[in-house]
């Protein structure tokens, strides 16, 4: 029961291009149909291809052996970027030179506001600390046409999914939870703003093709059991690695029962098992959603593309379409879990918990529940959530930890309020919080007085919980579950308290046990607006605008384009240093004070590879000159890069694994960093690298690497030839030590045509300037 709306005056422009879809699908279709049958995914994935049958004919013999092999070359229909990753997306775009965005784009400022005492309180103390990104995000959307959510409209992924999100839409999206638009039927990844700058320009943005995870569902969820645990369960059967270069494609006759939101939270945390993305079909869910949301006519063009014959179908996959993997879960038998500590796939049920707290031994109470965030702040959550604490609110309860509430946009606060959900949350001593990230992304000042290094326990309704996430303190233990768990627990403030079996005493002395949670999908008087300030900018170019950035400023600095390869072999490059065993993103370019220099690429390079072990010493960040003076490694490489000494990195294997983190190939590209010789990388930074003009290479007998010591001299060979074929060709390395040589190694490559291309032009943004000036 809810209100219908009507239509936005928007809505025909959040509208996926369902005509070119459909052509583009019977292309597809005439490549791949006499082989085999499409899953959902595929389809709407493919239809996005640029020249659908050209890719799918070149590349794949014959399109037989796509998933897992296949480059393929897409043109997303939308791209949304938060504040944080926003900054370098848009300054890399503003190098092209170009008056407007190719694609409709969108900006949520949401990763920079604190979380501490309360929305009024943090957010002006926020917005005021961050006034001059929010400025040069807030004149850069105006000049180019982007839309602008300002600070306290909302997080990223809960305004994609109440205004942009659609079934068959592709969308990128400069952050990891970005799947959470697969809940309506959307193929949404998260990825670096390099990536996004691609789609910016209309540039075909390129994909491994995914294999296709299939999720079945069946049964239906009852009494305590959420979407939140279909989706914590599904991670502990997966593990955090289970779903790499997997796509989590969502079926079975469980689809049709759940909610919009709830199918939204289950694709939200699909990253957390590593997955590409995760998408469910277009499902009886999805409707009510849309013209909730305004978009009722998107619902009703849905239905009739869902209902066309199979094989013009881009919403359902065809009958006996295979999938890679297959994984059953029956809802009607799924219990509440809580994941963690520490890594979002160590899970449990909750009629265990309290054995395995006892076991591990984990702290026995806990001192904060944070319910809310771009996971779990939909009116379902909060309504369920409501129910509870009403319940232990007519019992005289109140809660026993410090109770947080993050609405996920303004929408769903205004609705709240309204309908007073949050006043329940406050008389019962719940704290609302801004419509932002706040505590999930570390802006969290704590007030319970726990001091930086004690263990602890919290529980929220977030979806990471790796170590100093939320508060900067690594021994702080984050248990991730539903918001109607956390909130029953937060009336125990124990971690041993299952409320689904046990008993609280009132002050009365009698005893109280909770009834299982009660809520409803949607609002029956319909989503409030609530505050119009925080509605976003028309979507309208305006040249005029001039975008702000100070050139002194410590935030911000525009890039100056890379200079191109030059015309012969790199000779006299050095080795900056020999990274001995595992080398991260984070290693490489670390998070946390470090991020709000993520603008302004001098500043942040001082933070380069500052957490690589020195294979010669053992040292972390120590490294030597030629003359055995020592510094820090970005020291060096500063040192280096004034006197206009190239330099490369030698390490061992998978350089570059954790995140899509663009900044670990921007800043060595930065610094005077040429070349990257590993025994293997990690594939997504191995592509950052090429596209920031970074030459990556592998030994062909990891044996060299012992050969290698910091500071020898390396030429290389056959790598200008090798970039000037298109990537075809071997690059062998010449070593020398005190003006002698002492090894030639061989090295393999994976320079692509076009990757070679970024190369010798000095970057991938370099093309993109040069074909937009064209
Ligand atoms: Fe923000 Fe945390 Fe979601 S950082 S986007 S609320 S995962």
């Amino acid at each position: 029961n809810f209100a219908t709306t009507q239509d936005a005056p928007n809505v025909a422009s959040r509208t996926p291009p369902y005509t070119k879809l459909l052509k583009n699908l019977a292309t597809v279709r005439s490549v791949l149909a006499p082989t085999r049958a499409l899953t959902l995914a595929e389809k709407i994935l493919y239809s996005h291809l640029d020249s659908p049958a050209e890719s799918l004919l070149t590349n794949t013999d014959n399109g037989k052996s796509i998933r897992g092999a296949a480059n393929l070359k897409l043109k997303p229909d939308r791209v949304a970027m938060q504040d944080a990753s926003a900054q370098m997306a848009i300054l890399q775009f503003m190098s092209c030179g170009l008056p407007s965005t190719a694609v409709p784009a969108s900006i949520h400022c949401d990763h920079m506001i604190v979380g501490e005492k309360g929305a009024d309180v943090d957010l002006p103390a926020s917005i005021a600390g961050n006034k001059e990104v929010f400025d040069f995000l807030e004149s850069a959307s105006r000049r180019y046409g982007i839309e602008f959510w300002p600070p306290g409209a909302g997080i990223i992924h809960q305004s994609v999914l109440e205004n942009y999100s659609a079934p068959g839409l592709m969308m990128l999206g400069t952050d990891s939870h970005t799947p959470n638009a697969g809940g309506l039927g959307a193929i949404a990844i998260g990825v670096g703003g390099a990536d996004a700058v691609d789609a910016l320009v209309d540039a075909p943005w390129e994909l491994k093709a995914p294999k296709i995870l299939g999720v079945e569902l069946v049964g239906e969820l009852s009494g305590w059991a959420s979407p939140k645990d279909v989706i914590l369960a599904l991670a502990g059967q997966l593990t955090v690695r289970g779903g790499t270069g997997f796509l989590i494609e969502y079926f079975g006759s469980g689809v049709d029962t759940l909610s919009c939101t709830g199918m939204a939270t289950i694709c939200n945390m699909g990253a957390e098992v590593g997955a590409t993305t995760s998408i469910f079909p277009f499902s009886s869910g999805h409707i009510p959603y849309l013209q909730a949301t305004h978009r009722g006519s998107i619902a009703t063009k849905a239905a009739e593309l869902s209902g066309m014959p199979e094989k013009q179908n881009l919403l359902r996959p065809d009958s006996g379409a295979e999938y890679d993997q297959v994984v059953t879960i029956d809802m009607s038998t799924l219990e509440p879990h809580i994941n963690g500590p520490f890594t979002p796939d160590f899970s449990t049920p909750i009629s265990r918990f309290s054995e395995v707290v006892k076991e591990k031994e984990w702290p026995e109470t806990f001192s904060s529940a944070l319910i809310g965030s771009c996971t779990n702040s939909s009116y379902a959550d909060m309504t369920r959530a409501e129910d509870l604490v009403k319940q232990a609110s007519a019992a005289g309860l109140k809660p026993k930890a410090d109770f947080f509430i993050t609405p996920g946009s303004e929408q769903i606060r205004a609705t709240l309020e309204r309908d007073s959900t949050l006043s329940t949350f406050e008389s019962a001593g719940g704290v609302v919080l801004a419509n932002a990230c706040g505590p999930c992304i570390g802006q969290w000042k704590r007030t319970d007085g726990v001091e930086k290094g004690t263990s602890n326990a919290i529980f929220t309704s977030y979806n990471r919980n790796f170590p100093a996430r939320n508060d900067g303190n690594r021994e702080t233990m984050n248990f991730l579950a539903s918001p109607e768990l956390v909130t029953a627990l937060s009336y125990a403030g124990s971690t041993t308290f299952n409320p689904l079996t046990d008993s609280i005493s009132t002050p009365s002395g009698e005893s109280f046990k909770f009834t299982p949670p009660k809520g409803q999908d949607l609002p029956s008087a319909g989503f409030a607006t609530g505050n119009p300030d925080f509605l976003p900018s028309a979507p309208t170019p305006t040249p005029s605008v001039e975008v702000k950035v100070s050139p002194t400023s410590d935030r911000l600095a525009l890039l100056d384009p890379f200079a191109p390869f030059p015309e012969s072999d790199l000779s006299g490059l050095k080795v900056l240093y020999k990274v001995k065993g595992q080398c991260t993103t984070d290693t490489i370019s670390a998070a946390g004070p470090w991020l709000k220099y993520k603008g302004h690429l001098p500043n942040i390079s001082e933070n380069t590879l500052i957490g690589a072990v020195n294979a010669a010493t053992g040292e972390t960040n120590v490294a030597y000159d030629n003359d055995g003076s020592s510094s820090s490694i970005p020291a060096l490489a500063k040192r280096w890069k004034e006197a206009g000494q190239d330099w490369l990195v030698v390490a061992e294997h998978n350089y570059g694994e954790g995140s899509a983190r663009e900044h670990a190939a921007l800043q060595p590209r930065y610094l005077g960093g040429r070349v990257i010789l590993a025994k293997s990388f990690a594939r997504i930074h191995e592509t950052n690298l090429k596209k920031q003009g970074v030459v990556p290479l592998t030994f062909v007998n990891e044996a060299d690497y012992d050969k290698m010591l910091a500071c020898d001299d390396v030429d290389t060979q056959g790598l200008y030839d090798t970039l000037r074929n298109g990537g075809k060709g071997e690059v062998e390395l010449v070593v020398r030590r005190d003006g002698k040589e002492i090894a030639r190694v061989k090295t393999k490559h994976t320079l692509s045509k076009d990757q070679a291309g970024f190369v010798l032009a000095g970057s991938a943004l370099n093309v993109l300037a040069r074909k937009a000036s064209e």
